[in-house]
């Protein structure tokens, strides 16, 4: 956990505009923007906003009206969040859908109920790269986190994303600073596809992130009437138990991208 310190790296950047972007669809953008969203909120205590521009399924928004339903719901949830809520003295973070083409300036806009900044604004961004506006969007993020999937359509094709990105970078067009990680790893079994994929990544001279996220079946459970807080790791609206955390590397993630964030 940050001190209080630590922390303040972070706010010289604020707000801080953060993506996970790859135009391949099921490498993990949505689901990595809701459990690091959420532990930078709820846990690491950054006043988090969210920007759901997957303008073809707006699936963030859509978990977050399930998750408010359930909760309201369950009167165990409802005291879980309550619980949450005196702990981290956090409410939810907001959830913004909107469409790519005006996700930048609706987020410029954004401001608490006080009047000031958010820390960290994360921009959910659909994989199809034919969106109106999808590499403006991306050329204007602070940071973004490229994941990479260990097999050999997933690392073509984020390998284009990231050389699209570079290009930008290099001819002076966009500022982002470009970090590639692995998900779904079997490292047993994907080591060769790994040394590839590392190979090409560094050859385009991206910071390749020393966590790895493991395959984990626990990414399946999202929360339902019968849920109880040792079951919820996917939420928009609770933060995963430790026990969950335990394994999935999602801390290290969350650590290792504050870093770069406070360093670049
Ligand atoms: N480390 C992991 N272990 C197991 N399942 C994972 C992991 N990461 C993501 N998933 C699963 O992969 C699926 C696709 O993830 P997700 O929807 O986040 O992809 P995406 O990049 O947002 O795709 P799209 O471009 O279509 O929006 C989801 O069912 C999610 O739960
Ligand atoms: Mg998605």
């Amino acid at each position: 956990m940050f001190t209080e310190m630590d922390k303040n790296k972070v706010l010289k950047h604020k707000p801080c505009f953060v993506s996970f972007a790859t135009q391949k669809g099921g490498a993990g953008k949505t689901t990595l923007t809701i459990l690091v969203a959420g532990m930078a909120h709820y846990v690491y205590g950054y006043n988090v906003a969210v920007i759901d521009c997957d303008e073809h399924q707006y699936s963030l928004s859509r978990m977050r009206e399930r998750d408010n339903s359930i909760v309201y719901k369950s009167e165990t949830l409802r005291r879980i969040a309550s619980d949450q809520f005196l702990t981290h003295h956090k409410a939810s973070y907001p959830v913004v859908g909107t469409k790519v083409v005006d996700a930048h300036d609706i987020a410029s806009g954004l401001k608490q109920a006080d009047g000031s900044d958010y820390d960290l604004i994360f921009f959910d961004v659909q994989g199809s790269a034919g969106t109106t506006g999808w590499i403006s969007l991306l050329a204007s993020m602070d940071y973004i986190f490229l994941p990479f999937v260990p097999d050999m359509l997933n690392i073509e094709s984020t390998e284009q994303t990231m050389k699209v990105l570079k290009y930008l970078v290099e001819s002076g067009e966009s500022k982002t600073v470009l970090s590639a990680f692995w998900n779904k790893i079997d490292i047993r079994e994907r080591k060769d596809m790994i040394e590839l994929g590392n190979t090409i990544i560094r050859e385009l001279d991206v910071n390749v992130m020393s966590t790895m996220l493991p395959m984990l079946s626990r990414y399946h459970d999202k929360l339902t009437g019968t849920t109880t807080k040792n079951d919820v790791f996917m939420c928009t609206l609770l933060s995963p138990t430790n026990n969950l955390l335990k394994d999935s590397c999602i801390e290290e993630l969350c650590e290792e991208m504050f870093k770069i964030m406070w360093h670049n």
